[in-house]
């Protein structure tokens, strides 16, 4: 009977007084080819069931974006739906626990009423990276509230071009920055003891996440930002541009680093054995597991999933240990036995991935703690995240203009006055201003898409009681010139997007948008509040607008906007991207010998000190 103890199995492997490398070799000396090859294969939930899980001793499972066990799923349900596949997976011959994974890419986005956090882009214009610890700490224990042990983050592109659909993922173009923020990786899977090992993976406690470093190496320096296409460098900028950021999270102790869809001087990073292999496991020592993207290996030879036989044995002995499948497990595992047995994939790179994938669930206790709890629950949401997300909104937001002259400002606005037009489509709907990667993969344009204060509700929650707020999501400029408004909040920007959705040639703010703008801005003094993830043309509105800010993508928590207009909080953000002029100035980054920004990298007006 499954998960009887089994009186051939040398059950030293699961006890947690031994040292791990025995453990490890312990149970290795055990698996089967079979046991050793279904380790290596991450599915997505849709396509496992708990009896796969048994039979095959499939290694890990993931929610893909939006992959949910129903919609507005409770933590409980979460948790119940992991420990469904646990106990599958315990059932197993040897009983190896899976590790589940999902994208909490700016908190716990695939679930409702998660905090979710404001996007990289923003967080980069902190430059708090206190601050962004502090929001690992707390996606770890939002995903913990879910039974999920295991998160694809931190993004640590360096988006070198934003007409790159992801480039709201990258904390900036400026490595430097993305180097710093790598703190996050601490908050989510715990701060690494001293004297620890560099380069071996750590888990501190039931509290804390394995996290992933992504995407290796050069996602955000593809050419022209075209979504997994070819990033054009030379092993300098490559190393001092791009490859930092992996430094950086292998000294904090990150426990799994994702391979990037796009090429390196036209080879697949997925195929790259010079890369994964000799420099990212030998000569950066990295001790944890390279995981694919999702079908990466299918996309190594287009179209996807052409020869996935062939696709299947250059991504394995370029070092990648566990596949992102994530459907047909059977294909998978037929073709990788046959690979082995026909000597093209040696033995050692399978005992190599998964030695590997074992120290992390050994060092993350997933042996020793299986099965979720709900201790956690309660976590997920809470009042204390969302007041963290606030304060990131709040640190995160760039003043690009405030008046005519610094004698004359416009912010912070005046919370006591007659009447306030609020007004754009971005202003009251949480969908929008949360961005993709939200609830779903893409994100939705939707007002109630999750629970959180959109920035109509925060502007409400501020002004003085006696303040009437009249909004209009797209208003004419008649009705604007009417009703003699002392001032306008303008809030419009981007649709959600991800991926490859995102790739955007033109970077004007789309439509209503603009016309919002032209329709108020022209009748009253107004303030633009930009949605966006990332620098969008803006120069020639520039003189239109009274104020303009850069809010990014804030997430559930609008209620920092509306903190840091009416000046509760002064303006700190400072560009973390360069704001370019024209789109045909691109690429164009901070250090290049052109550059001839709008607003250079670094800017950000104050308003410290400005009376309301
Ligand atoms: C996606 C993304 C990656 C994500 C993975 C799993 O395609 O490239 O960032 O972690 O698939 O959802």
């Amino acid at each position: 009977m499954p998960g009887d103890p089994n009186p051939n199995i040398d059950l030293l492997y699961k006890d947690p007084s031994q040292p791990m490398n025995i453990r490890i070799k312990n149970l290795m000396d055990q698996m089967t080819l079979e046991e050793k090859i279904a380790q290596m294969a991450q599915l997505d939930r849709v396509a496992a069931t708990p009896d796969i899980m048994r039979d095959f001793s499939i290694g890990s499972l993931l929610s893909g974006g939006g992959s949910v066990p129903r919609e507005e799923a409770t933590a409980e349900e979460w948790v119940e739906m992991v420990n469904g596949f646990q106990n599958g997976s315990l059932s197993s011959r040897l009983g190896i626990p899976m590790i589940y994974g999902v994208d909490a890419v700016h908190g716990h986005n695939n679930v409702y009423k998660a905090t979710i956090f404001p996007h990289n882009v923003a967080l980069g214009a902190t430059r708090d990276p206190e601050l962004v610890k502090r929001i690992g700490a707390a996606t770890a224990l939002e995903a913990r509230a879910t039974g999920i042990p295991y998160v694809f983050a931190p993004c640590i592109a360096v988006c070198r071009d934003p007409r790159w659909g992801r480039c709201y993922e990258s904390y900036s173009e400026d490595h430097k920055i993305v180097e710093q923020m790598t703190e996050i990786i601490e908050g989510l899977q715990g701060e690494l003891p001293p004297n620890s090992r560099k380069g071996v993976p750590y888990l501190g406690g039931k509290d804390k996440v394995v996290a992933c470093a992504k995407h290796f190496v050069g996602d955000g320096g593809t050419t022209n930002g075209i979504n997994e296409n070819n990033t054009v460098i030379d092993w300098h900028e490559l190393l001092s541009i791009h490859m930092p950021g992996y430094y950086h999270s292998i000294i904090k102790g990150v426990s799994t680093i994702m391979v990037s869809f796009s090429s390196l001087n036209g080879l697949k990073m997925h195929a790259n054995r010079n890369l994964v292999t000799n420099f990212l496991k030998g000569t950066l020592r990295f001790k944890g597991f390279v995981i694919s993207d999702w079908q990466g290996v299918d996309k190594i030879t287009y179209p996807e999933h052409a020869n996935y036989s062939d696709s299947l044995l250059k991504a394995i002995n370029a070092g990648i240990d566990m596949v992102m499948v994530p459907y047909d497990h059977t294909e998978f595992s037929t073709i990788m036995l046959s690979h082995v047995k026909n000597n093209l994939i040696p033995m050692s790179r399978i005992d190599d991935a998964v030695k590997r994938i074992l120290r992390v669930k050994f060092s993350m206790g997933l042996f020793e703690n299986p099965i979720a709890d709900y201790s956690f629950v309660d976590e997920l949401g809470s009042q204390a995240h969302r007041d963290l997300a606030r304060e990131a909104v709040r640190k995160s937001l760039v003043l690009l203009k405030n008046g005519e002259n610094a004698d004359n400002p416009v912010l912070p606005l005046p919370k006591k006055t007659s009447k306030i037009l609020v007004a754009g489509s971005h202003a009251n709907n949480m969908g929008l201003q949360c961005g993709g990667w939200t609830i779903t993969w893409q994100g939705l344009d939707s007002k109630n898409l999750t629970v959180g204060t959109t920035i109509l509700d925060g502007i409400l929650n501020a002004v003085d009681p006696n303040t009437e707020i009249v909004y209009s999501e797209i208003p004419d400029s008649e009705f604007v010139k009417a009703e003699n408004f002392s001032y306008a909040i303008v809030v419009v920007g981007e649709p959600p997007y991800t991926e490859t959705a995102g790739d955007n040639t033109n970077l004007t703010i789309p439509e209503p948008g603009l016309s919002t703008m032209k329709n108020v801005c022209g009748s009253v003094k107004c303030v633009v509040v930009l949605i966006s993830g990332r620098p969008l043309v803006v120069e020639p509105y520039l003189s239109s607008v009274d104020a303009l800010m850069a809010a990014w993508l804030p997430g559930t928590e609008g209620q920092g906007v509306a903190d840091v207009l009416f000046g509760d909080y002064g303006f700190t953000g400072k560009l973390s991207r360069t704001w370019f002029k024209t789109v045909d100035q691109l690429p164009m980054n901070v250090g290049d010998e052109h550059y001839d920004p709008l607003f250079p990298f670094g800017f950000g007006l104050t308003t410290e000190g400005i009376g309301v």
